[in-house]
């Protein structure tokens, strides 16, 4: 795949890429520029690395196809709309506008149901996800826990076909409901309740032009002076959903680590704990429910 344009390379197109994506304060803009060179090749990071020591060189359109969208990119577009890919665990979700794209944070928090279910020999467990969003955990757990029941409940209209996509094909139960508020036929039957809900108050409006702008205003805010609200409202509902001695893991911000182990108190979990992310910072809080 020669060609006579010397910026066609795919080495100069890359130093190109991440010197345009630095300008605009991409936070990782040589990843993100190898990233849409993959997308636009339909190859593997390994492959274009290979490429690019061969020297290489994009098709005209794929070159004009690769300027398009590191300009998208440049306006601080997040990767994942401009892909419709998203990264989780062992899986490459489907995602884009009106669906919260998936953080290496959650999963942590998916570790944790993982671990509790090993060390307590949970074999066929019944988990939820609540406030799936693109449904990254629901469709972490039923991958990696082959015999487990899993449902994945989500309210937004504009997010629910991002979780039935990602989700269904795994053989989760999607629900388009409240998390909140879900049928008493699910009561007191759940061995793990995960969720990742809304949390951040109204006051702390994100910097990142990728999050402020792009991530759905409902996935983002809790409700509530101190953002709180829905987790509140979630951690009451899993309380209800678990059996006795099921686990619930809710993901939050870090300075809300005092605030959410104190709501999982009141909620009425026992053995509440709180637990770091990779980056040691302190994003979860777990409790299990009373025997
Ligand atoms: C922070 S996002 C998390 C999405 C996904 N769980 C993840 O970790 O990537 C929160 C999600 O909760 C949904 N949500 C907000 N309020 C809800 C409610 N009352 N019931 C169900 N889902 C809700 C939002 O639409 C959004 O998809």
């Amino acid at each position: 795949m020669q060609n006579s344009e010397p910026e066609r390379k795919l080495s100069v197109a890359r130093r190109a890429g991440l010197a345009q994506l630095a300008a605009a304060g991409v936070p990782s803009p040589g990843a993100d520029a190898d990233l849409i060179s993959c997308h636009v090749l339909g190859i593997s990071r390994a492959e274009l690395k290979l490429r690019e020591l061969r020297g290489d060189a994009f098709t005209a359109a794929q070159h004009t196809r690769y300027l398009d969208l590191l300009a998208r990119r440049a306006a601080r577009i997040p990767l994942q709309h401009l892909t419709g890919e998203g990264h989780f665990r062992y899986l490459t979700l489907k995602v884009g506008p009106g669906v919260f794209s998936p953080r290496p944070e959650t999963e942590t928090v998916v570790q944790l149901g993982l671990d509790f279910l090993r060390e307590h020999g949970i074999q066929a467990p019944r988990c939820v996800d609540l406030c799936s969003g693109s449904g990254a955990i629901a469709a972490a757990l039923a991958s990696e826990v082959p015999h487990a029941q899993v449902w994945a409940v989500e309210l937004s209209d504009d997010a629910i076909g991002y979780t039935r996509a990602n989700c269904e094909p795994l053989g989760v139960t999607v629900l388009h409901r409240d998390a909140t508020d879900l049928p008493e036929v699910l009561h007191g039957t759940m061995d793990l309740v995960i969720s990742n809900p809304p949390y951040i108050p109204p006051n702390a409006v994100p910097r990142e032009p990728e999050v402020r702008d792009h991530d759905p205003q409902m996935a983002l805010y809790g409700l509530g002076e101190d953002g709180l609200q829905i987790p509140r409202a979630v951690a009451a509902q899993a309380l209800r959903l678990l059996r006795p001695g099921g686990l619930f893991v809710m993901e939050h911000a870090e300075v809300q680590e005092n605030a959410a182990a104190q709501l999982l108190r009141e909620a009425g979990f026992a053995y509440v704990a709180g637990h770091p992310d990779l980056s040691s910072r302190p994003r979860s809080t777990s409790g299990r429910a009373p025997r």
